[in-house]
């Protein structure tokens, strides 16, 4: 399959990478905004073709297209790839309202394409390990998933730049950009909610630097704590009456063990290369345009929108909002 690529940074690199370890993946096209970076990104990742133009990017020769663009721009990109006949992988948050994703999801529909998020819980194996794992710790009550990662970009912040990624116009911010990956086990394992509360501490930028969210269910308490400006150590948890379930990344689903009431340890899974998860999106994506009907796309694509749903019902309740 061929690829085209949007958006240049290390992030697509990574896809790239561990699409071609997965998937017969042939890159062929990248667009960027300059030549310069274009041609940059085009050299290190060996993709012959480089495009300054969206609109020639889009009418070029390949299938499918990875969006890797700030997340302000993944609702107009997608829906150009879409009008342009590609299959579109796009990094999430996919859309920022739950209305531009249920538009473009009937979009892909009508036009016979693919449309995922590239979210790398839905198509990591580990998902149904960590599922498995559950129902061997008896009631669950309680749950804390945490992703707390100290931005690289909070330094250039605090020296009176203002990176993207704490830039309100482009739709970015903690819950967008880390507190995602907690919403979308807490709604998968768990089911939808009875009550969301939520709250988020603002930069000067006007950017949440982290917050957290409490979903209520009748028989649980699930709380998601984020953070760009501090470094989680001690990994999320899963609080059964039989044991605890310990995740060290709640992205990556990467070094899970099971301790049970006695203190004994199980794992669950190791360390894998972030570079391999991403290429489990990309092995999905293609087994999803070779079998549209493949019943797990249409999960995927419920998953995606419940997410966006509790997403602006999270914003909404924190007064996250983008200028
Ligand atoms: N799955 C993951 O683990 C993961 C990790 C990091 C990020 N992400 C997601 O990937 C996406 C990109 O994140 P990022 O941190 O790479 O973003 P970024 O560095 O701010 O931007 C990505 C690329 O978009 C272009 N770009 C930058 N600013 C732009 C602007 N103002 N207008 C138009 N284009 C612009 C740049 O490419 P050119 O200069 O070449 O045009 C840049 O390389 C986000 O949606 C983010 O949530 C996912």
């Amino acid at each position: 399959m061929r690829y085209g690529v949007i958006g240049t940074g290390w992030i697509a690199k990574s896809f790239i990478d561990g699409a071609r370890m997965l998937c017969d993946a042939e890159f062929s096209a990248v667009y960027s905004r300059t030549a310069e970076s274009g041609n940059k990104f085009a050299s290190e990742n060996k993709i012959a073709n480089v495009f300054t133009d969206i609109e020639k990017f889009a009418k070029s020769d390949f299938d499918a297209v990875y969006i890797a663009s700030p997340n302000r721009l993944h609702f107009e990109q997608s829906k150009l790839m879409l009008q342009n006949g590609k299959h579109v992988i796009c990094e999430k948050p996919i859309t920022v309202e739950p209305e531009e994703l249920a538009e473009l999801q009937a979009l892909a529909k009508q036009n016979g394409l693919i449309y995922i998020e590239a979210i790398m819980y839905m198509f990591n194996p580990a998902r149904d390990l960590l599922k498995n794992a559950i129902k061997k710790i008896g009631r669950i009550t309680s749950v804390h998933f945490d992703f707390s990662q100290l931005s690289s970009k909070y330094p250039a912040y605090l020296a009176g730049s203002l990176p993207n990624i704490f830039n309100p116009a482009l739709a970015t911010g903690c819950l967008m950009d880390l507190g995602v990956y907690c919403v979308y086990p807490a709604l998968d394992l768990f089911g939808l909610p009875q009550k969301i509360t939520a709250c988020a501490h603002f930069m000067e930028s006007g950017a949440d630097g982290s917050g957290n969210a409490a979903f209520l269910y009748p028989d649980k308490l699930v709380n998601l704590t984020y953070s760009k400006l501090g470094q989680d150590r001690l990994g999320s948890q899963i609080f059964g009456d039989e044991g605890t379930i310990v995740i060290e990344s709640i992205s990556k689903l990467i070094n899970m063990k099971l301790i049970d009431n006695k203190g004994e340890i199980t794992e669950i899974i190791g360390d894998v290369a972030k570079e391999i998860i991403m290429g489990y999106e990309a092995e999905a994506f293609e087994k999803f345009i070779k079998n549209p009907d493949d019943p797990y796309y249409q999960t995927v694509c419920e998953r995606a929108l419940q997410v966006s749903k509790a997403m602006k019902e999270i914003r909404n309740l924190s007064g996250i909002k983008f200028k």
